[in-house]
Formats: C-alpha cells, structure tokens, sequence
C-alpha cells in the first residue's frame, strides 16, 4: 500500500509559491481536493492544461502519453460531464480506459466500498477515478489501493477538477496568460452552497488564486461560519451581485437534502434565480457560469445560460477534458517514470 502524499523538500519545490522551472514532478500522489494544494500547483495543473485545450481543438485530438496505463472510472453516482470528460481525457491521452457504473455492478449485490477498491487494485490500474455519493469515500479508497486516486466528487465535500476546470475558463474567457491567477477578482457564487462540493472546491480554489469570492444562499443552505473559508455570505442576492466580474450559479442538491429547504422553486427562483430579469439588471462584462446539470427556469433562465457571448456554460465542459488530461497526465508522471521524480526523492507521506 502507497499513503497519499508524496513528501517532498519544501527548500526544493515551491518555497518561493512558483512551481520549478522545468519541474515535471507534482507532489502528490493523488488529487482527492484543492485543499491539498497550494497556489502555485492550482497554477502548474491549470498551465498544464492550456496544451491539451488546443490539442482538443485539432481535428487529430490524441496524443500517447499515457500508452500501456489502464484508467479505470469507478461511479457510484451519475454523471454525464465528470464521467465522459474522464473517459475522453484518458483515450485521447492514449491510455485504456474502462468505466465501472454502480448501478451494474456489485455493488448492487452487496459489496463494501473497499472490497471494490481492492478488486480494482488488484486489476493494476494505473488511476482510479472516483466519484461517490459519500463526503470521504474517495481519500477511504485513496487510502487503500496502489495507484494515483483522483476525485470526481464526494458527496458534498470536494469536486476539485471542476473546480480548476472553472478557475481555467475565468482565466480563458478574461484572456489572461499563462502562470496568471484571478488576483481582485470578483465572483459571486449562487445557490445551495450548504451540500455543493463544487463551491467547497471553488471557494477554495478561487480564494487561493486571489479571487474576492461572496456566496448567496437561502439561509437554510449556507454552512454555518462560512466566512471562515475568506468569503462573504449573502442572503439578499441582488446585494451579493454588487461589483461582480462573475456569477456562478449552483443547482439545488435535492438529493442530498432531507426535508424542506426552500418554501417553493417558484420563491427560490424569484429571489435566489439568474432570472433575466436580474441578468438584464448587471453590468454588461460580467460573465455566467453554471457547473451542469441545470435547472432550467428555477437557478437560471434558459435566455440566460445560453446568452453567445457571457455565458461560460459550454466553454467550462470543453475545459473540463483539458483539465482530466493535465491531471492524469501529471498523476501517472511516478508511473511512467518521466525524468524528474528523482528529484522529490522516495514516495513517502
Ligand atoms: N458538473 C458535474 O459534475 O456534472 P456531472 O454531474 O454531469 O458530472
């Protein structure tokens, strides 16, 4: 069994906050949340990436990197997005890559969690992706098997590639370079913060490349002392909007909510939605996002989501194969012995 960090000189490796010149070596042997990772790492994975959004762009989209290394996408949630965008980094990237659906497996007949993680680790994947209904099922699996573990979402704690997948469409949309963070930044985030592990993993990514981030919820939706993560809370949207570059809306996560959250998605649009009403209302720069899937008519207007130029919506899915090729790509680099790990030294937590 390998533990998940890989311990590194901190003299040798960002301790000035910039990733090696030349570095080929991540520091981590998994990516299971953006609270792992430091600034300067957010920034090296969404570098990274920027070569795979145009190779994604050509009519031939595939490079061999990862030839011979097997993926394997164990979901025990749905997905369309996280799912396919994994699968399609993986083959593009040339590994063979498998997915395994809950719904059709053993799972269904009563196998545990780890009795599943060791069936795969016993089929010598090189990555498992994992996305599962349960907030620490990923790092529990991350924590028992061979190979780098990367997280697809876990219940309501983190989403990390959405999150660098959103951080890169901001700094695409704004034309910002490489190496460039969100420094001053204003973005408000929408919704049902309370059991979005996209904000969780947004607010922490944002806030670590300097964004100023507000949150709206209905207050039965916002976590208590979220001011703790450098954020300000809202329950007056059309305040949190004030000064905002960006607006990103969340979907209500009725399936992980017991009970009555919101009086009626009739109310909850009209004080809480991306109306058109209220879009009309802002500043003509400010861009919209949306992580998937919608609901349409209750967080955001269709006119809205599909406005040509501001709304982001399509630009993140197409980021989200360029950030799952960088994160595989740099994930597997141990396994495929690229020059460079020698220089972190032995794989040790
Ligand atoms: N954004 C996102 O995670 O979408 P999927 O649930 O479709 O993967």
């Amino acid at each position: 069994m390998v533990s998940m960090a890989i311990s590194i000189q901190e003299a040798s490796h960002g301790a000035d906050g910039r990733y090696p010149e030349g570095g080929l070596a991540f520091p981590h042997r998994d990516l299971t949340g953006i609270s792992h990772l430091a600034r300067h790492e957010i920034l090296y994975l969404l570098d990274e990436a920027e070569q795979w959004l145009a190779l994604n762009r050509q009519r031939h989209k595939r490079a061999e990197l990862l030839s011979g290394l097997t993926i394997i996408n164990a979901f025990f949630e749905n997905s369309t997005r996280t799912l396919l965008s994994f699968e399609i980094a993986g083959k593009r990237l040339g590994a063979d890559v498998v997915n395994m659906h809950a719904a059709t497996s053993s799972v269904k007949k009563g196998e545990t969690l780890i009795d599943t993680a060791m069936t795969l680790n016993a089929m010598r994947a090189d990555a498992i992706v994992i996305r599962h209904a349960s907030s620490g099922a990923v790092q529990l699996i991350a924590d028992k098997v061979d190979c780098p573990v990367l997280n697809a979402g876990d219940g309501s704690h983190e989403h990390p590639t959405q999150a660098l997948l959103d951080a890169l469409t901001i700094r695409q949309a704004l034309g910002l370079p490489r190496q460039s963070d969100l420094n001053g930044l204003r973005i408000t985030i929408c919704g049902d913060i309370l059991h979005s592990r996209v904000a969780r993993s947004n607010i922490l990514a944002l806030t670590a490349l300097g964004a100023v981030v507000n949150v709206c919820a209905p207050p039965a939706l916002m976590p208590a002392e979220i001011e703790a993560m450098g954020v300000t809370p809202f329950h007056d949207f059309d305040a949190a909007l004030e000064g905002a570059d960006v607006v990103m809306m969340l979907r209500l996560q009725q399936e992980r909510m017991s009970g009555q959250f919101i009086p009626s998605p009739r109310e909850y649009r009209h004080l809480y939605g991306l109306t058109l009403d209220r879009f009309g209302k802002l500043p003509a720069g400010v861009l919209v996002m949306h992580p998937g899937p919608m609901n349409r008519g209750i967080e955001i207007d269709s006119q809205v989501a599909d406005h040509p130029t501001r709304s982001l919506i399509t630009r993140q899915v197409e980021s989200g194969v360029a950030i799952r090729m960088a994160c595989l790509d740099v994930l597997t680099r141990r396994a495929r012995a690229v020059p460079g790990w020698e220089d972190l030294g032995s794989a040790e937590a």
